[in-house]
Formats: structure tokens, sequence, C-alpha cells
């Protein structure tokens, strides 16, 4: 087989890959680094971002302030520590991207122009229009492209970490254009791959993210930190699931249901409270707004659409000029997706899963329990988002995680010695497996796209917003029953020419893998927090859950899971409080 060797190798060519890649070529300029990616680096999820990325600038705000609303709005379960060194390390990296060529969006008077986010009680969200995803990660690309050390794999899917006297080395990867099947050698890698929003039906994810990561780390042995907390955000297109942003909320937009009534104001997001700025209900956290929504469907207070209940965004009042300014992206998105034009119609949302706020676990230098495997962005847990993450601060996530991860792993990479060839003989058995598997096969009666409809709906109706005991057991037998036939599952195209069909199988194989970790520690949290309601257990318990769940694979293949401590450094844990 052949193989290549770099010194650092990304898994994931988006805003946390590129950055970490930037870190290690600037840490040690001598080190060979590579981006593997499953497409090409501009279409990475990142790009899709909108509203925007949150790190302190105005004078009224303080990195206090910005660590007290995340961790109030995590509902205590970030870790303290973490949320330290982000809010420290944010502003930094937002001038640096600055300086890489993100134009953020400006003030009259030159300042930083900056909006409120949901469950920040301070404005201290950069943004780019609602376009902010995109110019970041073009950034982030362009600047790449100045560093010849970065080499790229552009659409490779990794398939296995290679893993040898307890030290990750490396990689197999197919090449799409070619199927080749190939070892990548290295002394670090780092995961940075993304979340799995596919694992749900209704998303803002694009097809790409299938928590590929997160099941090459657990399938190694890393643990997958708090998956129950998955995260709905309250306005998404029907049917697309396409993200209508925040920051129409944050311009001004209400939300309103069949009677045209602001209703969020008959739900408690908090207890009202005197803020420094403007703030609106309409900019709650996301958890506590994607529950209301239940609250008016429930109550036949919805519209409904023959893609389920909705309510509106009404963004008309802000006027066409300040749509076209602050919003543009959500008129363009209305127009094509939904046929309607935002500043003469309402925009017809419900929420849709947006995010994992879970994922692999990593000290605060991205580092895994596994050596020589590192993590940043959202398929990592380090963890700043707890039980819900508040908005635009992904974003910064991404790049200070990203830059901390890359620079320990080039100094990890630089004391070690070369990746060993007895590497190269799991690399063959990993390619044969795939050869029997999928390409070789007999070809099974089950197809891949029947099987990801059935899990996709098993999780929707199992593990959303509110769940229960006896759902999550019900969605755990329908996943078990998936994964038995996943055995049988055959392919019909067995070229090894951009073979979408067996990449889909591939990814199929990982949403399985995160779909029963999803569930089981969503069973062991038996406790109300955050984006984690249980309607068996509607209340948030302290005594026995102000603790992260890590879940490992056990040998029979099934998730088992630990409870490991919450690190608090300052703020006890309290009341989440936040101004109507
Ligand atoms: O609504 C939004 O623009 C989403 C932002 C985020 O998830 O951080």
């Amino acid at each position: 087989m052949d193989h290549v060797v770099h010194d650092v190798l990304l898994v994931g060519g988006g805003g946390a890959g590129l950055r970490a890649a930037l870190a290690v070529a600037e840490t040690n300029p001598g080190l060979s680094v590579a981006v593997v990616s499953k497409v090409y680096p501009m279409r990475s999820h990142t790009v899709s971002a909108e509203g925007g990325a949150a790190a302190v600038v105005r004078p009224e705000d303080s990195l206090e302030a910005h660590a007290y609303d995340t961790i109030s709005g995590g509902d205590w379960l970030c870790d303290q520590d973490a949320v330290e060194a982000f809010v420290r390390e944010a502003p930094e990296e937002m001038v640096k991207l600055e300086h890489w060529g993100c134009p953020w969006s400006r003030e009259p008077d030159g300042h930083i122009a900056t909006r409120s986010f949901g469950g920040m009680k301070i404005e201290r969200t950069w943004y780019a229009a609602d376009k902010t995803g995109f110019h970041m990660l073009h950034a982030l690309f362009q600047t790449t492209l100045s560093y010849p050390p970065i080499a790229r794999y552009d659409e490779w899917f990794v398939t296995r970490l290679l893993v040898d006297e307890g030290r990750c080395q490396g990689v197999v990867a197919v090449e799409l254009a070619t199927g080749k099947i190939q070892a990548l050698l290295a002394k670090a890698v780092i995961i940075c791959s993304g979340g799995g929003g596919k694992v749900f039906r209704f998303t803002t994810n694009a097809n790409i993210k299938t928590g590929d990561g997160m099941a090459l780390a657990y399938r190694a042995g890393v643990p997958l930190k708090d998956m129950e907390f998955v995260q709905y955000h309250p306005t998404g297109l029907p049917f697309t699931g396409i993200l209508i942003t925040e920051a129409a909320r944050s311009e001004g937009g209400w939300l309103l249901n069949k009677d045209g009534h602001r209703y969020l104001q008959d739900y408690d997001l908090g207890t009202p409270q005197p803020t420094p700025v403007k703030r609106s209900m309409e900019l709650g956290p996301r958890d506590r707004l994607s529950q209301a929504f239940v609250g008016e469907s429930q109550a036949g207070r919805a519209v409904s659409t023959p893609y389920g209940d909705v309510v509106h965004l009404d963004v008309r009042h802000l006027g066409e000029a300040a749509i076209d300014k602050k919003i543009p992206f959500v008129r363009e998105l209305c127009l094509k997706y939904q046929k309607i034009d935002p500043v003469k119609e309402m925009i017809p949302v419900r929420p849709v899963v947006h995010y994992m706020m879970g994922g692999i676990q990593t000290d605060l230098e991205g580092a895994t329990p596994l050596q020589g495997l590192f993590a940043a962005g959202e398929v990592a847990c380090v963890s700043i988002n707890g039980a819900n993450r508040l908005g635009s601060n992904s974003l910064t996530e991404l790049l200070v995680f990203g830059a901390r991860a890359g620079r320990a792993a080039a100094r990890f990479a630089a004391s070690q010695a070369d990746p060993s060839t007895a590497l190269i003989a799991q690399a063959v058995d990993e390619e044969r497996r795939l050869h029997r598997d999928f390409l070789d096969g007999s070809g099974g009666s089950e197809r891949v796209s029947p099987l990801r409809n059935e899990l996709q709906d098993a999780l929707e109706e199992g593990a959303g917003i509110y769940r229960n005991e006896e759902g999550l057991r019900l969605a755990e037998e329908r996943i078990r029953g998936l994964r038995d036939r996943f055995r049988r599952v055959g392919l019909d195209d067995r070229s090894r020419t951009f073979n979408t069909e067996f990449i889909s199988a591939l990814e199929l194989a990982n949403l399985l893998d995160l779909a029963e970790v999803i569930l089981s520690s969503a069973l062991a949290r038996k406790e109300s927090r955050g984006a984690h309601q249980r309607t068996d257990h509607p209340e948030r318990d302290d005594d026995e859950y102000l603790a992260h769940t890590m879940a490992y694979r056990s040998d029979e293949g099934t998730p088992r899971i630990e409870f490991a401590p919450v690190t608090i450094t300052k703020w006890p844990p309290g009341e989440r409080v936040y101004g109507n």
C-alpha cells in the first residue's frame, strides 16, 4: 500500500482545521502539515455560519461578563478553566483574523460593529453582515495558501485512525476521485471535522456533517463527552432546515404565533433584570426558545403546514434598507428556498438541530486521552458550551481552540520519532475490510438511504427537544435494529470514481455510533439541564449530575457511560437569569 508521512495531519478543512494548520506552521515552520478534508475546504460547514463570533470589544464589557454569560447559558456544565482561556484569547484571535483579511462590519466611526446575541447580556458578537462564516473561512483559507508547508488532500475521506503502542500515528483515507485507499502517517493528528447534526432529520447542518471525527476517535477508545446535549436553533426554515440567523432577531425581528402574538412574553426565559443594552425576549437562549415553540405547538397556537408546525419570524418592520444592509443573506435564502420576500412577508420557522455541545474529550490544549491525537472545534468538547451553547461562541471557539490544538500538536510532533511502519499492516487490514464489507461484497439486501432516514426519524422522535425514558429506550431499540440491518447493506455502485454511495455507507456507520452514544448518554442523565430536557426528570439536579457524561466504546461495541467532574473555578452553580 502507498503511504505518505507528515509531521502533523489535520482531519477536516473547516475553520478549526485551517486555524490549527496555521498555528502549526507558525509555531514550527520546519514541520510538514497536511489537511485532509472530505470536501474542498471552502465547502466546509463553517462557510454557512451566519450571525457572528463573540469576543469582548466594547468598553462596557469585560472578560468576566463574557465568561459568566457563557457559563450560566451552559447551565453550569462548562469547564470554567476552559471558558476563562476562551474569553481571554478570543479578542486577540478576532483581531488576527482581521489582519488575515476578514472584513468585520464596522460602525460609522470605524469601530468594530457588534450585535446582541441570545443569552449574551452585552453586545459582543462581531459580524460580517450575515455571512460571517463565509468571510472567516475565506480569510483562513487564503492565509493557508501563503504557507508552502501546508499540503492538502481535498476530497479524501478518513476511515480509520492508526494507533500503535498507545499513540495515534496517522489515518487511512480514501481518495474520492479515484477510490485509492492510502495510509497517511503523522507524528500528530488533529481532528477538526465538525459535528454530526445529520443524525437528526431536521437540521441546519450540511449533508457532510455525519460525525465522522467523533466516530473515529470513539472507535479508537477515546471518550465522547456530554453527547446528550444537542442544540436546537429556534429558527430554521421548515422542510429544508436552512438556518435563519439569530441576527434577524438581534436586528429587531419578532417571533409570532398564529394569532400574531409575541408569545415569548408568556414563557419563563429567566427573571427580568436591568441590562446596559437593548434586550428583547427574542434573544433568550436557544434551549428556552425552542422549548417555548413546543409549548405553542402543543397549545394549538402554531401555524400548521405540510412540513409540520411553524411560527412566524417577522422582520418587515425593519424595512428594506436595513434588511439589505444587515441581514442580506436572510433575504437571499428566503427568496431562493422559501419563495418569500421577508421585506413583505413573514418567514415560517421552526426549531431545527443545529449544534452538538458534546464531542471528543480534550484538555485545554486540544489533547485527547489518546497520545498523539488532538481535536478542536465542534467535534471536540473542551468544554466551553456545557448544556447549551450561546450563539456566536462557536466561531470564536474554533479560532481559540484550533490555535491551541495546533500549537500543542506542533510541540508534540517535534518531540516524536517517525511513525512506525507497523502501521502499514493495520492500513492494509482496513483496506481489506473496506473491500470485503462494501466494494467487493456480494451485495446485501439493505440500502443506505432508507436506513439513514429511519435512523434520523428514531432520533427526532426519541431524543428531540423533550425526552423521556420510554422514548429514549424505544429509539435505542430502533437503532439496534438498524445496526443489524446495516450488516446486510449492499452497494449498487461498485465504481472507484466518486462513489458517493460507498462514502454514504461509511457515513451511516458513523451516524449509527453517534446515535447510540447520544441515546445512552441521554438515558444516563436523569435530570433536565440546558438542551437536555427529560419530562420524567424535569429539574436540574446538581447533587447527582453536575458532571460530564463520558461515553466509552465497550468491548461489545456499545457505549459505556461514566461520569467525570465539571471544573468550577469562580462561578458556583446558580440560577440562569436573562433580561426580557
Ligand atoms: O443564528 C446564527 O447565526 C447562528 C450562530 C451560531 O450558532 O453561533
